[in-house]
């Protein structure tokens, strides 16, 4: 048995060389069982031999605990942005500036990379240790996020290099990441993240480090600060990959305006193979005297340009187009694609918002379309390739009656969608039963669609009081439905009496009243009993006075109030006992738990409401039972074996009820 201290070297060099190879090359030789085992070693040596951890180790990535916030520090120099351009010709005039503001002897040469579509952080090395990191912010100063960078596994922690590096970098997620964190998050009931570039920054301020290191973000450097480091930017470049510090590698160097374009051409050809996305190409004028020469205006420097690219856009046969009907009642016509490999993902249906888009497209069955993803997760068809056509393409016609209820529909003066005007409409009440459910709104486990489609369907609910009224044996009668899971679905809902009124609001989905919307609501007008207490006129005249509030949302809410449909509902749910509970403090973006979930056993101190009140109030969100996801334990005495056994299948963290109160603030940290 070789000592522990050479064992740990050894171990420590041998998970780097693995990470930097998995991360950085691209080219693990190891799979992943045997890097967990390699870590699980290092750990308990660690553990046994604490003198040993030294700051580049491997296990200090997530080492870092909790924050309750995020510091705003400076950054070295103000993070500019790039002046942008869309055509050839404003390139040229920007050649053509560059060239006169140069001495004439100048031959400048150009590096030409790709514009990373993630969020930009200031990464600094310090004495060859990673020692600090900040999100752009406002371009002056930033967040802090060092805890949240060291948990980035491209990032070494330590280089050989003992000087100051000052690093710009962009932290991206991978497409095919994208797809595995997006659809765990569906799994768990949150909203999946819009696009990789929303989920790298969203991780990036996050307060839990451990949580970070799930997301699998990857830094890729654009910029070193320290003229004396190389050159020119293309050497700097080159010279961060020798130290194992991650690039893009794509840099071109152009000595013509002619190597420049075909550059840019190259990128936006080869766009759709990369693992990330991209959005342009950034030229810049390489060397760093010549940089130095030309200087920034106030916003830009005049050293560097974006070419921006459109969205990315792929052709594909229309198959077929079919109508959903929302919890709102609105008709949304889909588009059935035959399958097409678009910005990563394989896209198989489309939206095409409604009757407007698809007259105005001309669209029709069997028309090849261009599709694009433009912010949104669900793809647009945007396109209709007319010249593809070949006779056999159907005009489509947009449905007079409901697809799901068979009753009558209409468009609204003004407005672009046609409505089922039903409110018993099985699709409106299954649309309006799941979100009621949400995690976000009344969170109700076992409530799953294929349930609630039988449930609607059946016509044993109409709305969701009617899901109050549902009895075990009722149940039972329905499609794979055993004993254990209707009581499981009985008292899941039952539960969800004591969901406080901002969700129960929520939970609602009153046109344009959303989560923020509603939690202010319920702090203005405190209970559902209140609320019925009130006028519409009274309710509205509150709503009006919250900042935020604006006309769009009070006549959504008066249009609700003054239906005798929502009022029965609010009454029914009143009888029923929803919502007694007050509304909850108001969750503070960036509360200390933000971002974390908590499941709560065992006997405590205190009544567990008012446990779990506490943690949402700090911004936490809280668990009836273990799932994949699930942050924290919190274990009381007498804590039942299963439900341990349960946290570390889903590697949840146990801690006590004094750990929770110190991670919520309360108490000074031991
Ligand atoms: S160079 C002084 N190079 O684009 C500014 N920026 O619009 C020099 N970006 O904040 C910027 N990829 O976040 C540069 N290869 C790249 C880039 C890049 C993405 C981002 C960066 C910057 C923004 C400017």
């Amino acid at each position: 048995m070789p000592a522990p201290k050479v064992r740990h070297e050894k171990l420590v060099r041998e998970i780097q060389n693995h990470d930097y190879r998995y991360y950085v090359l691209d080219d693990p030789i190891i799979d992943d069982s045997a890097y967990d085992s390699l870590y699980a070693e290092l750990r308990a040596l660690e553990l046994a031999h604490p003198e040993l951890l030294g700051a580049d180790s491997p296990t200090q990535r997530v080492g870092a605990g909790l924050r309750t916030e995020l510091r705003t520090v400076l950054h070295v120099r103000p993070m500019m942005s790039l002046d942008n351009t869309y055509s050839a010709a404003e390139l040229g005039e920007f050649h053509r500036r560059v060239v006169e503001g140069l001495p004439e002897t100048s031959r400048v040469l150009y590096c030409v990379e790709p514009k990373l579509d993630g969020a930009s952080v200031e990464i600094l090395y310090r004495g060859g240790k990673l020692a600090g990191a900040s999100t752009r912010g406002d371009g002056k100063s930033g967040e802090e996020i060092i805890d949240n960078l060291r948990t980035v596994k491209n990032l070494p922690l330590t280089i050989d290099y003992t000087g100051d590096l000052t690093l710009r970098a962009e932290v991206v997620i991978y497409r095919r990441d994208l797809d595995f964190i997006n659809s765990e998050r569906e799994q768990r009931g949150d909203a999946p993240f819009a696009n990789p570039r929303n989920a790298a920054s969203g991780s990036l301020r996050m307060l839990d480090p451990r949580i970070v290191a799930t997301r699998r973000l990857r830094a890729l450097v654009w910029q070193v600060l320290e003229e004396d480091f190389a050159e020119s930017h293309s050497k700097a470049l080159d010279r961060c990959a020798e130290l194992g510090l991650p690039t893009h590698r794509k840099q071109v160097v152009c000595a013509s305006n002619e190597e420049v374009f075909a550059a840019i051409a190259e990128i936006e050809k080869t766009r759709p193979s990369y693992e990330y996305d991209i959005d342009g190409a950034v030229i810049k004028v390489d060397t760093y005297a010549e940089q130095g020469i030309l200087g920034n205006t106030a916003k830009f420097p005049r050293w560097a340009i974006a070419y921006k690219f459109g969205a990315e856009r792929a052709y594909t046969k229309l198959l077929d187009i079919s109508v959903q009907v929302g919890r709102t009642g609105a008709l949304t016509p889909v588009a059935h694609l035959d399958p097409v490999e678009l910005a990563g993902t394989t896209v198989s249906r489309a939206s095409l918002h409604n009757q407007d888009q698809i007259e105005r497209l001309d669209v029709r069955i069997f028309d090849t379309v261009g599709v694009e993803k433009a912010g949104e997760i669900i793809p647009q068809v945007v396109d209709v390739n007319t010249k593809a056509r070949n006779g056999s393409e159907r005009v489509f016609v947009f449905p007079t009656a409901c697809p799901s209820c068979g009753g009558s529909v209409r468009r609204e003066e003004g407005e672009s969608v046609v409505r089922c005007i039903n409110p018993a409409c099985p699709a409106q009440v299954e649309g309006s039963v799941l979100y009621y459910s949400r995690r976000f709104a009344m969170d109700i486990d076992h409530l799953g669609e294929s349930l609630v489609h039988q449930l609607a369907h059946a016509g044993w609910v109409k709305s969701v009081a009617d899901l109050y009224t549902l009895s075990e044996e009722q149940l039972l009668g329905l499609d794979r439905m055993g004993k254990k899971s209707a009581q499981n679905v009985v008292s899941a809902v039952a539960r969800s009496k004591e969901q406080t009124f901002d969700r129960l609001l929520t939970g609602l989905g009153i046109d344009l009243i959303g989560q923020v919307a509603a939690a202010q609501l319920a702090e203005e007008i405190g209970s559902l009993e209140h609320l019925l207490s009130l006028s519409v006129d009274e309710v509205c005249q509150r709503a009006d006075d919250i900042s935020g509030f604006g006309p769009k949302m009070v006549d959504s809410l008066r249009r609700y109030l003054q239906s005798p449909a929502s009022r029965d509902l609010l009454e029914r749910l009143a009888e029923l006992g929803v919502s007694r509970a007050k509304a909850k403090k108001e969750v503070r973006a960036g509360g200390a738990l933000s971002g974390s979930s908590f499941c709560v056993t065992g006997v405590l101190s205190r009544k567990r409401n008012d446990v779990h009140a506490d943690i949402e109030a700090a911004g936490g969100i809280v668990h009836d039972k273990i799932k994949k996801g699930t942050t924290y334990l919190v274990a009381g005495e007498k804590v039942g074996q299963s439900k341990l056994t349960s946290a570390k299948k889903h590697g949840t963290q146990v801690i006590s009820e004094v750990e929770l109160m110190e991670l919520i603030g309360a108490l000074p940290r031991s």
